[in-house]
């Protein structure tokens, strides 16, 4: 039974039996701890765990799935795959445990010909989580399962949860026995490759916390409701249905292995174990690549880029370990493209772009191996030549960092040629990089690396921040710094300059840099101990995350540590902020609308005025796309909706949709910005208006790329979004006013204009030519003798181009007949140039007298300091000097005297 008549089976079962039918969610989806979505039903966590309402009871759905944490075991085992799809029926309070049961035992075990994958009974075994007791009576009930081919198994095996918080539950799994000769006997708890699992029933009831690994986590309780999660495996049930060996070798992946067996020189299945698992490896992540890409993601350094790429490249390194010396990867991806389009047809539709970014990422992993296997065989050679069998941590960290060698394939090459790698020197080493970039980091905001000084400061406690509710508060000064060294007093007449000096106080309502959002600028006063004092705030950033610093500009007075102060930011700079962090969120939610969610968002800036906004996406924005981010963004302006913050918990917050910048770390407590409701929900901590209107217009600069498969838009708001408009109305009145019409009839008037100015180009051109034309017969006519040879040697009035004077040299050659004849023309520099070109021709008479223009163009070249070449009947150059020209020519002339 093919793949795709599995998937249809299933769906028809559980439609059939009341479900919607779903489709498949992409593989990401937001949640910054789910690095790809690895289950059917991670798509209805909100209904699971009740946060949601869902639109019905029951579902059915296909869910494109990728695990890699057994990326290790692909093409070893006969059963894992990165890529895979899960068949999952859901009931959202519904049906419970005999209901999944019965449904899955139907659909197993009915005939083929009634609609079923028609397994033998006899071949099927359940486990159940240890003490559900539960569920073993209903196996052996409602499927008549024996009680010898029920196994209890503890919570590693049978609890299943998405490996992070949310919800989980015991469960019970349906293993086929694919008999004797692949294993020992003894159920699943004897050998999971004889017995292989193919079906996994979640009875969904309780929430799980924090904690690692499969089994090491907290629960926290029950949940609202009872229900069901269940993901049947659709390439094992094909690999069994359809009698092969593996699930690489089921109808939808043996095509790329049989693709690669053609090229490669040594064959699939002939007995090389290594080589087979290599076929499988290129078929497995070639696969999954395509997914991965087609959902959004660009090869890159970290996360899912980082998966993506290494996948790519365990593919290249597969196929070249099989002799493969070719680029394979397009043809690897158009394989994928004809098993897979049937059921994700965004594969074939979307097919240029994923191919695309895969091949480009071939090419550039071909160069980097090929300078990078230099290294590593020197390397390899030297630790051998020393007698010792370990690659040291400094040379694999080498290729890392320099030739972007993983260190897994680092370790795959040494172990072909007999070396380990030392890993941990190799760890080490790349910590200590991460510190220095971080402690580089931090120096370049603090200007100080060493931030002992403030230590005692920062566990003292948090800064607390007024800002969110008022703009001036009173505040106690906690300490001074002066160059990064704390100092009890600094004082106006110190003389210490602006930029060194700064304030640590218990509260403050000015801003420190973060989420995108620049600091605000304000002014500390004080009034205590020493009389009035009064600094400007030129910047604020936090230090370990809690503690704001203001960088200030002592203007009067002295401040004490102690003393009572007034922290305020400047009003108008505040407004222009929150114009520009409310901003940012209106066009990340316009964006995701008009791109859809595939438009993650990569980073952001904004201060008074102006944003800007990256996001993940291939290629540039058509204008179409940019002119309806821009009416959506000012649409939603002009709604005037509220904006609204409140304080959740993460989980909550994510539950409900919230847009988080993937790859950070939040805290439980998070501070969610809502703007029209389901329009724009973020997680943010910056400072906002308090209607949308108050944004202003917004206004789209342009779009461009920074980076590969990151594109950035930046725009100005409120009053500089006027302003910049204004600018562009006025520089059109301009235009319309020289061009005398009407400012609607510029564009139409400068493409005339354009226009008449192309044709006059060309007409001069035509008549400059007809100049020169006329200038060469006469020069013809006046060709002189030297010696045996007829000679024109002339300069051209400027505006000559080196292919006008090629044909023209062409023209008086023809016009010299049969004797022998040379031709050189020097045309002089156009104006605002230097450049000098020459064109020499020697007619074939003149040839059999030893003369070449191409070693008459070098004599040219010499008094010009040109370059030039060609052939023995024609030669060009280029070169400098028109105060030159008589001179080369003279020395032209005498070079052809000498015969
Ligand atoms: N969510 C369950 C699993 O992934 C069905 O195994």
């Amino acid at each position: 039974m093919q793949t795709h008549e599995i998937r249809k089976r299933f769906l028809d079962h559980f439609v059939t039996a009341g479900h919607a039918e779903v489709p498949s969610a992409s593989v990401i989806l937001d949640d910054p701890n789910l690095l790809f979505v690895n289950a059917g039903m991670v798509q209805f966590v909100p209904y699971f765990l009740g946060q949601q309402k869902p639109p019905w009871d029951r579902a059915t759905s296909v869910q494109k799935c990728i695990r890699t944490p057994d990326i290790d075991e692909v093409g070893i085992t006969t059963r894992h795959n990165t890529f895979f799809q899960m068949a999952g029926n859901f009931s959202f309070g519904d049906y419970f445990k005999k209901g999944a049961i019965e449904f899955a035992w139907t659909l197993l075990t009915n005939p083929q010909d009634q609609g079923g994958y028609g397994f033998d009974p006899e071949k099927l075994w359940a486990t159940v989580y240890l003490d559900d007791d539960e569920a073993i009576t209903l196996w052996q009930e409602v499927a008549g399962l024996p009680l010898e081919r029920i196994q209890r198994r503890g919570m590693a095996d049978n609890y299943w949860s998405m490996g992070i918080p949310g919800p989980c539950g015991p469960s019970s799994e349906i293993y086929v026995d694919r008999g004797p000769e692949y294993g020992v006997d003894g159920g699943p708890e004897a050998n999971e490759d004889r017995y292989i699992e193919i079906w996994n029933l979640v009875f969904m009831q309780n929430e799980r916390g924090e904690g690692t690994g499969k089994s090491d986590f907290e629960i926290l309780g029950p949940l609202p409701r009872q229900n069901i999660d269940t993901g049947m495996g659709v390439e094992r049930v094909a690999c069994l249905l359809q009698g092969v060996d593996n699930v690489y070798e089921t109808d939808l992946m043996r095509p790329v292995i049989d693709l690669v067996a053609g090229i490669a020189p040594r064959g699939y299945g002939v007995g090389n174990h290594a080589d087979d698992v290599r076929y499988r490896i290129i078929a497995d992540h070639s696969r999954t690549a395509a997914i991965i890409i087609g959902d959004g993601v660009s090869p890159g350094n970290d996360g899912r880029g980082y998966v993506l790429r290494r996948l790519l490249r365990r593919v290249i390194r597969s196929a070249k370990l099989l002799g493969i010396d070719t680029p394979i990867v397009g043809d690897l991806m158009a394989s994928v493209r004809d098993s897979m389009a049937p059921s994700y047809p965004e594969l074939a539709t979307d097919f240029d772009r994923i191919n695309r970014i895969a091949v480009a990422e071939e090419t550039a992993f071909n160069r980097t191996l090929a300078s990078g296997s230099r290294l590593f065989d020197d390397a390899a050679n030297a630790t051998k030549a020393s007698g010792a069998s370990v690659l040291s941590g400094t040379d694999a960290f080498t290729l890392h960092d320099t030739y972007g060698f993983p260190i897994e394939l680092t370790l795959e090459m040494a172990a072909e040629t007999g070396l380990t790698v030392d890993e941990e020197g190799f760890r080490g080493l790349m910590a200590e990089q991460r510190q220095r970039a971080k402690a580089d980091a931090a120096a370049r905001k603090h200007a100080h690396a060493d931030l002992s000084a403030y230590r005692e400061l920062v566990d003292a406690g948090p800064t607390e921040f007024t800002g969110f509710d008022e703009l001036t508060s009173e505040a106690t000064i906690l300490g001074i710094f002066v160059d990064g060294k704390r100092v009890p007093v600094v004082a106006h007449d110190a003389g210490i300059s602006a930029e060194r000096v700064e304030l640590v106080l218990d509260r403050t309502p000015l801003y420190a840099e973060s989420g995108g959002q620049i600091a605000d600028v304000g002014a500390i006063t004080g009034t205590g101990s020493s009389g009035a004092a009064r600094a400007a705030v030129t910047d604020v950033q936090k230090i370990a995350k809690t503690l704001f610093v203001h960088r200030v500009t002592v203007e009067s007075g002295e401040f004490v540590e102690g003393d009572t102060v007034v922290a305020a930011v400047d009003p108008t700079w505040r407004h222009g902020a929150t114009q520009g962090h409310s901003g940012t969120h209106m066009v990340h939610a316009a964006l995701r609308q008009v791109l859809g969610p595939n438009a993650v968002q990569a980073g952001s800036l904004n201060r008074p005025g102006y944003l800007r906004f990256d996001f993940n996406w291939q290629g540039a924005l058509s204008d179409a796309q940019r002119e309806q981010i821009e009416v959506v963004t000012n649409e939603a302006v002009q709604a005037d909706y509220a904006v609204n913050t409140m304080y959740t918990k993460l989980e909550k917050a994510k539950a409900m949709g919230a847009m988080a910048l993937f790859g950070e770390a939040y805290p439980e407590d998070v501070r969610l910005v809502e703007i029209g409701g389901p329009f724009s929900l973020e997680l943010c901590g910056g400072t906002h208006v308090h209607n949308s209107a108050q944004i202003g217009p917004v206004t789209l600069l342009g779009e461009s790329s920074v980076g590969s498969g990151v594109r950035r838009v930046e725009a100005y708001v409120g009053l500089d979004s006027f302003k910049y408009l204004a600018k562009e109305r006025a520089l059109l009145a301009g235009l319309a006013s020289s061009l005398k019409v009407p400012s609607d009839e510029v564009p139409a008037r400068v493409a005339n204009l354009v226009e008449r100015l192309r044709v006059a180009e060309k007409e001069l051109d035509r008549s400059r030519l007809a100049n020169a034309r006329a200038a060469a017969a006469n020069a013809a006519a006046g060709a002189e003798l030297v010696g045996r040879v007829r000679v024109v040697a002339q300069r051209m009035a400027g505006g000559v181009s080196a292919g006008d004077l090629r044909s023209l040299v062409g023209d008086v050659k023809g016009k010299l007949g049969s004797e022998p004849g040379v031709v050189a023309l020097v045309a002089d520099p156009v104006e605002g140039s230097d450049a000098v070109p020459y064109v020499v021709a020697v007619n074939p008479a003149a040839q059999d007298l030893g003369f070449s223009a191409n070693d008459l163009v070098k004599v040219l070249g010499a008094t010009l300091h040109g370059r030039g070449g060609g052939k023995a009947d024609l030669a060009q150059g280029s070169g400098s000097g028109a105060a030159h020209v008589d001179a080369a020519l003279s020395a032209l002339l005498a070079e052809i005297a000498k015969g």
